[in-house]
């Protein structure tokens, strides 16, 4: 099938090169001039492990074209794969504009019946108006099919995932984009537009509440001297409850979970519904990402003049991806505050820099981080960071050797072993380990 996907971030560019590799014929398009270069000629403007070598494999065997908007002059195909950005205003609802320009740039260069899907995350109710005022009367149809992708391991997600969704009106349009999967095993949900939309909600605003629920219960183990990572082991054992999301840290960030959870937040509100269980997930979890800069100003007094190193600056391993990061949130409440910070990432560096404040440094590597800093504080669990020469770093790093484990992602008692005054997230019970 010809299919064109517009918007090549996160999404798109996984998108386009998947659709490819299952043998469709893919326009992948973007707005952004340097953004399509850089997916043509390397190296990619975005960190997503099996990408580079499956954008090149179906670009050199002719399935996979990229371009940008003004270079197409041919048509776009039975469907149109909308991936464009769906971020936050400032009243927290979704910002629709980048998905209803690039339908209006689509429909005229649709030649014959299709559908026009939609995998960017749109509020419920945001295809039924789009159905309404955009498509009705010309011949493509509206297809939700939210995407479940984790960023990291998006390539993999998009061949295995656990489920697809797809919400339709037309019966056609749902057996085309069925047929974008064929060969994919997974359960199909077929339902309406409005229901396959709030799916994606429900879904994330679900494992955010997960997340700010064990946080909580992690602040609460603190005050009572429990430990959270048995208290995690005893209540994840109930299949009930299941281990995923449940580990206690600064929260969740990332370019969904907090810009999706605060659309859903506004969505209720404006159609009269008070979510108040939601309202508290998105407070526990800006409370989270100020946690060790709490830590930090207990121990020393004031953060001025503290020398921190930083370890991690994505939201989550794997990524390069800093969009509400906790990282970023906490170094610049630690510069405000007049603190010395560097910081180590793996792969976010470049994408940090643009965001993060001109007197941080960004340093190669992790020993150059910790050298010569009062206190390290963990924020991405990346493996490179975890596993590290932590007999070495503790040599590095000055007295008081202090450490927040924002993830609890390191061992206490070894960290309490090489000379680290250690905090971890409801980890400083009396529990010996
Ligand atoms: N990132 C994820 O892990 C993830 C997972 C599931 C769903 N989603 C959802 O998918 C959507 C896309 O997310 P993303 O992270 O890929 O976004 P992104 O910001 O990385 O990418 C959006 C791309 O669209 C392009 N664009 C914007 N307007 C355009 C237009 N009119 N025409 C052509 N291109 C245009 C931008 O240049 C950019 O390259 C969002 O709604 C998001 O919530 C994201």
């Amino acid at each position: 099938m010809k299919v064109s996907v517009i918007g090549l971030g996160y999404v798109g560019s996984v998108a386009a090169a998947a659709l490819a590799e299952s043998g469709h014929d893919v326009l992948g398009l973007d707005i952004d001039k340097k953004k399509v270069e850089a997916y043509r000629k390397g190296p990619l403007p975005i960190f997503e492990p099996g990408l580079e070598e499956m954008i090149r494999k179906n670009s050199s065997r002719g399935k996979l074209k990229l371009m940008h908007l003004d270079e197409v002059s041919e048509p776009l195909g039975e469907v149109v794969m909308v991936a464009t950005g769906t971020p936050t205003t400032e009243s927290g609802a979704a910002d629709l504009s980048q998905v209803r320009s690039a339908i209006s740039w689509s429909l005229p260069r649709q030649r014959g019946p299709g559908a026009v899907v939609v995998k960017s995350t749109v509020p419920p109710g945001t295809g039924a108006r789009l159905w309404e005022t955009m498509l009705r009367g010309t011949l493509q149809e509206y297809v939700a099919n939210p995407e479940f992708l984790r960023e990291g391991q998006a390539v993999k997600d998009w061949f295995h995932p656990d489920r697809i969704v797809i919400g339709g009106r037309d019966e056609r349009a749902i057996e085309r984009v069925r047929l974008l999967y064929q060969g994919i095993e997974a359960p199909v949900v077929l339902t309406d537009i409005t229901s396959a939309e709030m799916i994606k909600y429900a879904a994330n605003a679900f494992l955010a509440t997960k997340i700010s629920f064990i946080n909580e219960i992690a602040a609460l183990s603190d005050r009572l001297g429990a430990t959270i990572d048995d208290i995690r082991e005893g209540i994840a054992l109930d299949p009930r409850i299941g281990p995923g999301f449940l580990r206690a840290g600064v929260g969740y960030g990332g370019s969904c979970f907090p810009k999706d959870v605060r659309a859903l937040d506004y969505l209720a509100l404006t159609s009269g519904h008070n979510f108040e269980l939601l309202r508290s997930v998105i407070t526990v979890n800006n409370r989270q990402r100020l946690l060790p800069f709490y830590a930090l100003r207990q121990r020393f007094g004031s953060v001025s003049g503290v020398s921190v190193g930083i370890l991690g600056l994505a939201f989550k391993p794997h990524t390069d991806d800093v969009r509400e990061s906790p990282a970023m949130d906490l170094i610049k409440i630690l510069v405000d505050q007049g603190a010395k910070v560097q910081a180590f990432d793996p792969a976010a560096a470049r994408t940090a820099r643009a965001v993060l404040p001109s007197g941080v440094e960004l340093m190669d590597d992790m020993t150059e981080c910790a050298r010569g800093v009062q206190a390290l504080v963990l924020m991405t669990e990346w493996p490179q960071i975890v596993d590290a020469d932590w007999e070495g770093l503790a040599r590095l790093v000055r007295p008081p050797r202090f450490m927040f484990d924002g993830r609890n992602a390191l061992d206490k008692k070894r960290m309490l072993a090489l000379g680290f005054e250690y905090s971890g997230v409801g980890r400083n019970g009396r529990h010996p380990g």
